[in-house]
């Protein structure tokens, strides 16, 4: 859920290459897959150029993307050099660690826990008491973390479902798989629904184009070959009953691998995990498959849902392969997805998916890999914002196994009357979004968020961090951190985490508590659009819970493109929040501007990048 954390300003000189704090978790539909799977679809495409076919190794050159930042150590002067050679302050640290039970650390260890406590800790503890702990007593800055005492609504599974969706007139199925691979879920759900395709030749195109892009993407950890045949030909017999369930009826999905399916492996990306088999169905699993879905793959997370990087390589960006598709929903940037803090956002921004990080609280995360009880979200990756409104009515819902899961009040986002609507930009706005939307008849006013809370980011760290560990605490005191695949990350994070003290991690849970208010009072519009990369924003979002909608907006050139010039492209993306609660009229905006442009229906240059840009066979 998380991904790597932003390319930070360089306020402080971490040895961070770029790690975000958002934690999405991804489930991927086929056809909602957006970049993973839209390069597996484009890749899937079958005709063997090349004599390629099956047997053709598509092997890839260096990554051009180096984690350079990693080894530029500040300068450490003389009387620094000093300071730090009596191993005092070690030998003190070891010997406090036995107040903490936790005497395991070797020397080593303590001394990065020292400089990083020195370096991000101790601010923070000190900003945050600034905010709200200089009087004594009352309740004035309440935690954000709720404790409720009644018994009765803990036992409810929801099953609304109410949204109005539009349906998809005179769809004709297209003669070639690889524009089947391309159209939205809606699209395919009316050729399902009248019999021009069945869910079992759609879940062979999708397992096709899968197998055939892997190797270059890494995006699959595991194929669910056997359930995806079983989920299809009980969705193509329910329909020859006359029983249509909607528009995910026999529609083939990603999973990312945080969630678990009985049966198969939940690897959480991690080599300690890396066998686990979990017998429960999580939630949002339950919902897909009453939904009729189809089950086609677990999708990549980055290690215990951290950046890209998981036991079996690195997921890679399908619109430049030399790239990495950051954040931990690495692979399901076409499915459904998880974000703590990033996770969402950066994968697909990265890979030009649309996506969607629901409010907070409306998706139950039951069975679901948690890094951050009261940070991390499931949403949906898709090739559209009509499709995310689709799986997110068909996932939403309350569940016992999540006390954090609520009936969350959603408007029809179908049924937005958006001329209705005032809508802000910030600086970093794509202005075709704001242009778009005002010939739409929204009301489109400059906006800022008005906040004095400065720790935004430490707040961020000190839940994540310390959340984590607590579901990790074992996994640390065992020693598996040491077989971690980046020891850049978690590792040394919870092992700072260690030394948060409860008391500082509940003065941030109250300085969360007056950001989140400062925010509320100055949320005067109805929905606002900008950077949805932007890491401050990133950890603002999620510590508030407000909901985010990614939205593709273009292409441009690469930095340094081949001579002779290249097929490959970056992606740009805005981001269109809302106040919690109201996922709805994001939605209701995304898809007013998708309705008349088409960024979200590019398709990545996967199997050809151009004359003098190839993929070595
Ligand atoms: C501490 O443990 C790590 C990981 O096992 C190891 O790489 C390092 O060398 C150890 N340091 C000391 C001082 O033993
Ligand atoms: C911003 O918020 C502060 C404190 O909440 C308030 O005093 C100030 O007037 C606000 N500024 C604007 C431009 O709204
Ligand atoms: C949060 O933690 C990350 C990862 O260790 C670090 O790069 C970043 O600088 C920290 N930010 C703050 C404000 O503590
Ligand atoms: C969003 O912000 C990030 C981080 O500041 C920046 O790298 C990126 O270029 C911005 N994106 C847009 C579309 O402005």
């Amino acid at each position: 859920m998380l991904p790597p954390r932003p390319p930070r300003p360089t306020p402080l000189p971490s040895s961070r290459p770029f790690h975000f704090l958002v934690v999405v978790s991804v489930l991927c539909f086929a056809a909602i897959l957006t970049p993973a799977p839209a390069a597996v679809a484009a890749a899937a495409s079958g005709d063997a150029d090349g004599g390629g076919g099956e047997g053709g190794v598509i092997r890839i050159r260096t990554a051009a993307v180096a984690r350079s930042a990693m080894d530029t150590k500040p300068f450490i002067s003389a009387k620094d050099a000093l300071k730090k050679e009596p191993i005092s302050d070690v030998i003190a640290l070891k010997d406090s660690m036995k107040y903490f039970d936790a005497e395991f650390f070797n020397d080593s260890k303590l001394r990065e826990m020292e400089d990083g406590a020195k370096e991000f800790n101790v601010p923070a503890f000190r900003e945050n008491r600034k905010l709200v702990a200089t009087e004594n007593g009352g309740l004035h800055n309440p935690s954000v973390l709720l404790f409720k005492s009644s018994w009765s609504s803990g036992s409810m599974t929801s099953e609304t479902r109410s949204f109005e969706y539009p349906r998809a007139s005179s769809v004709h199925r297209p003669t070639n798989d690889e524009d089947i691979a391309f159209m939205s879920v809606i699209e395919l759900g009316e050729l399902i629904r009248t019999k021009q395709i069945t869910s079992r030749e759609l879940t062979d195109i999708f397992l096709r184009r899968l197998k055939r892009y892997n190797p270059v993407l890494e995006a699959v950890i595991t194929y669910t070959e056997d359930l995806a045949y079983k989920q299809a030909k009980e969705a193509d017999d329910l329909l020859a009953q006359g029983k249509y369930l909607g528009p995910l009826h026999g529609i083939p999905y990603g999973l990312k691998d945080i969630i678990a399916v009985p049966h198969y492996k939940t690897t959480w990306g991690s080599r300690t995990f890396k066998n686990q088999v979990l017998d429960s169905e999580a939630y949002v699993y339950r919902r897909l498959k009453s939904a009729g879905a189809v089950l086609v793959a677990k999708l990549v997370t980055g290690s215990l849902a951290y950046d890209d990087i998981w036991f079996g390589g690195r997921t890679r960006n399908p619109w430049n392969i030399e790239e990495f598709s950051t954040g931990s929903s690495a692979g399901p940037a076409a499915s459904t997805s998880a974000e703590t803090a990033g996770s969402i956002a950066y994968p697909a921004a990265r890979c030009g998916v649309t996506a969607l990080r629901p409010t907070f609280g409306t998706v139950a995360r039951t069975d679901v890999m948690s890094i951050s009880e009261s940070l991390d979200k499931l949403g949906p990756f898709c090739r559209s914002a009509v499709d995310c409104a689709v799986v997110l009515d068909t996932i939403r819902g309350t569940d016992a196994g999540d006390p954090s899961s609520r009936e969350v009040a959603l408007g029809d986002p179908f049924h937005v009357d958006i001329t209705k609507l005032t809508v802000g930009y910030l600086d970093d706005a794509e202005m075709e979004v704001v242009d778009v939307l005002s010939s739409k008849g929204v009301k489109l006013v400059p906006f800022k968020l008005n906040y004095t809370v400065e720790s935004v980011q430490s707040i961020l760290n000190i839940t994540m961090d310390t959340d984590m560990l607590a579901h990790f605490d074992n996994w640390q005191r065992e020693g598996h951190d040491d077989d971690y695949e980046a020891q850049d990350q978690w590792p040394v994070e919870l092992r700072r985490a260690r030394l948060i003290p409860a008391v500082d991690y509940i003065q941030a849970q109250r300085a969360r508590g007056k950001l989140i208010r400062e925010i509320k009072d100055s949320f005067t519009v109805d929905a606002f659009v900008g950077n949805v990369t932007d890491w401050e924003r990133v950890c603002l979002g999620n510590l508030v819970g407000m909901p985010v909608v990614v939205v593709p907006t273009g292409l441009k050139s690469i930095e340094n493109p081949p001579k002779g010039g290249t097929k490959r492209r970056t992606t740009v993306t805005t981001g269109i929040y809302a106040p919690p609660d109201h996922d709805h009229i994001a939605l209701a905006l995304a898809m007013a501007y998708q309705s008349v442009t088409d960024h979200n229906k590019q398709r990545p240059p996967i199997d050809d990048l151009g004359p003098n840009d190839v993929i070595q066979r």
